[in-house]
C-alpha cells in the first residue's frame, strides 16, 4: 500500500464537459484492475454520488444527517468549535469505495473563503489552516481506512473557495474537455488559476513552517499543494449530438496551442493536431444510448451484458468502451507512477 496515494482531481471551469461520467467510469476500472479506489465526491451537485448509490440511500444518508457519513457531516463540526469527524464510506464494490457528496456542502464556501485572509496572518494560524486543508485530511483519514493506492475527486465547475481547497489537496490534476469555444476560454482562465493557487498555498505553508504555533502541532500535516497537470481528456462530440463535426475538427486542434500556453504556461514549439498531441491522455467517445443504459442498471457502461439489454451493436461498444477505459486508466496510471 502507498502510504499517502495520490489525490486526482477532474477539473475543468467549464461544466458539463463529462468530468463525472469519466471519473465514475475511471473508479470502476482501477477497481477491477485490483488497485483500492477511493472516490470523493465534493461537487456540492452530487452528480457522482446518484451514479453510484440508489436515490433510497441517499435520500436515508441526507435525512439521517449522521456525522461523518457525507463529505459535509464530516466538515460541519469546523463551522462551530469542533474539528474534523472521520468519514463513513459507502462500499460500491470490492476495492471500490465514495466518500458521499452533499448539496450542503455549499455551506462550507463561506467558511473556506474567510479563512484564507486568516491563513497568511502572524497568529492564530492552526485554524485557518486546518479549515483550509479540511477535505484534504478527510481524504487522508478515509485512504488509511480503506488502504486506498489512488483518490478520485470529482469537483463542480467553478474557480470558488471550495474547489481552490480542493486543488489544495490535490496531486494531479487531469483536465476533461470538449471541443468547442466554451472549454478553449475556460481553458485560458483555468492554467492561470491553479498557477495562482499554488503560488497562494505555498506562501501559506512556508508562513505556518515559519510561525512559532507550528511547534504546538507536532503531526499536523498538510497537503503540498503539487497540482500538476497531467493532461486533458476530449469529449469527442461534445455531449450534445446536435454539434456539426466540422466545427468539432476546427475546435478540437486549437486545443493542444492553448493547453500548452494557458495551461503549461509554455511557448508551442511543434505544432500538433489534438488527435496526435502527447498531453492528450485520450479521447472519449459518444457513447450515446449506452450511458443511459448504464444509469440505469447502475453499472459502468462495460460491465452492461445482453441481460441488461447491451445486444448487437450495443454489445460492441460494450467491448470498446472497456478497452478504452482499460487504456486511459493504464496510461494515468504510468503518468503518476502507479504499478497495475
Ligand atoms: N462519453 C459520453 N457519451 C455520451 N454521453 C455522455 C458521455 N459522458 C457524459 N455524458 C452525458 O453528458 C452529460 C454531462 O456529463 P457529466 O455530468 O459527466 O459532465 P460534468 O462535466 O461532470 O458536468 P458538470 O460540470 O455539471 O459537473 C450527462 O448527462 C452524461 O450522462
Ligand atoms: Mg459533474
Amino acid at each position: 500500500m502507498n502510504e499517502k496515494p495520490p489525490v486526482l482531481t477532474f477539473f475543468n471551469n467549464k461544466g458539463g464537459v463529462g468530468k463525472t461520467s469519466l471519473i465514475y467510469h475511471l473508479a470502476w476500472m482501477f477497481a477491477s484492475l485490483q488497485k483500492r479506489v477511493l472516490a470523493v465526491d465534493l461537487d456540492p451537485q452530487s452528480n457522482l454520488t446518484a451514479a453510484f448509490l440508489e436515490e433510497d440511500l441517499i435520500e436515508k444518508i441526507w435525512n439521517d444527517q449522521q456525522a461523518g457519513t457525507t463529505i459535509f457531516h464530516c466538515l460541519k463540526p469546523l463551522t462551530g468549535v469542533g474539528d474534523i469527524t472521520a468519514p463513513i464510506l459507502q462500499e460500491i464494490t470490492n476495492n471500490l469505495y465514495l466518500i458521499p457528496g452533499d448539496v450542503e456542502l455549499s455551506g462550507f464556501e463561506d467558511l473556506l473563503s474567510s479563512q484564507w485572509p486568516n491563513s497568511m496572518g502572524d497568529n492564530n494560524l492552526y485554524r485557518p489552516m486546518r479549515i483550509l486543508s479540511a477535505f484534504w485530511q478527510v481524504m487522508q483519514l478515509a485512504a488509511q481506512k480503506i488502504e486506498a493506492d489512488i483518490i478520485l475527486v470529482d469537483i463542480g465547475p467553478n474557480l470558488g473557495a471550495i474547489n481552490r481547497s480542493v486543488l489544495i489537496a490535490t496531486d494531479y490534476v487531469i483536465i476533461p474537455l470538449g471541443a468547442d469555444l466554451f472549454s478553449l476560454q475556460g481553458l485560458k482562465n483555468l492554467g492561470p488559476t491553479l498557477r495562482s493557487w499554488k503560488n497562494l498555498w505555498k506562501k501559506r505553508l512556508d508562513n505556518w513552517d515559519a510561525s512559532k504555533e507550528r511547534v504546538d502541532h507536532a503531526g499536523f500535516e498538510l497537503p503540498k499543494g503539487g497540482m500538476q497537470t497531467i493532461g486533458y481528456v476530449c469529449q469527442q462530440h461534445g455531449v450534445r449530438l446536435d454539434r456539426p463535426v466540422k466545427a468539432y475538427a476546427k475546435w478540437a486542434d486549437r486545443i493542444p496551442e492553448v493547453y500548452r500556453t494557458a495551461v503549461l504556461d509554455q511557448q508551442p514549439k511543434d505544432i500538433y493536431k489534438q488527435a496526435d498531441d502527447p498531453e492528450c491522455l485520450a479521447t472519449i467517445r459518444h457513447y450515446r444510448s449506452l450511458i443511459s443504459m448504464g444509469q440505469e442498471n447502475r453499472k459502468p457502461i462495460f460491465k452492461l451484458t445482453s441481460a441488461d439489454g447491451a445486444i448487437g451493436a450495443h454489445a460492441n461498444a460494450v467491448q470498446d468502451a472497456k478497452n478504452d477505459f482499460e487504456e486511459l486508466a493504464r496510461k494515468i496510471a504510468s503518468k503518476i507512477g502507479l504499478t497495475i
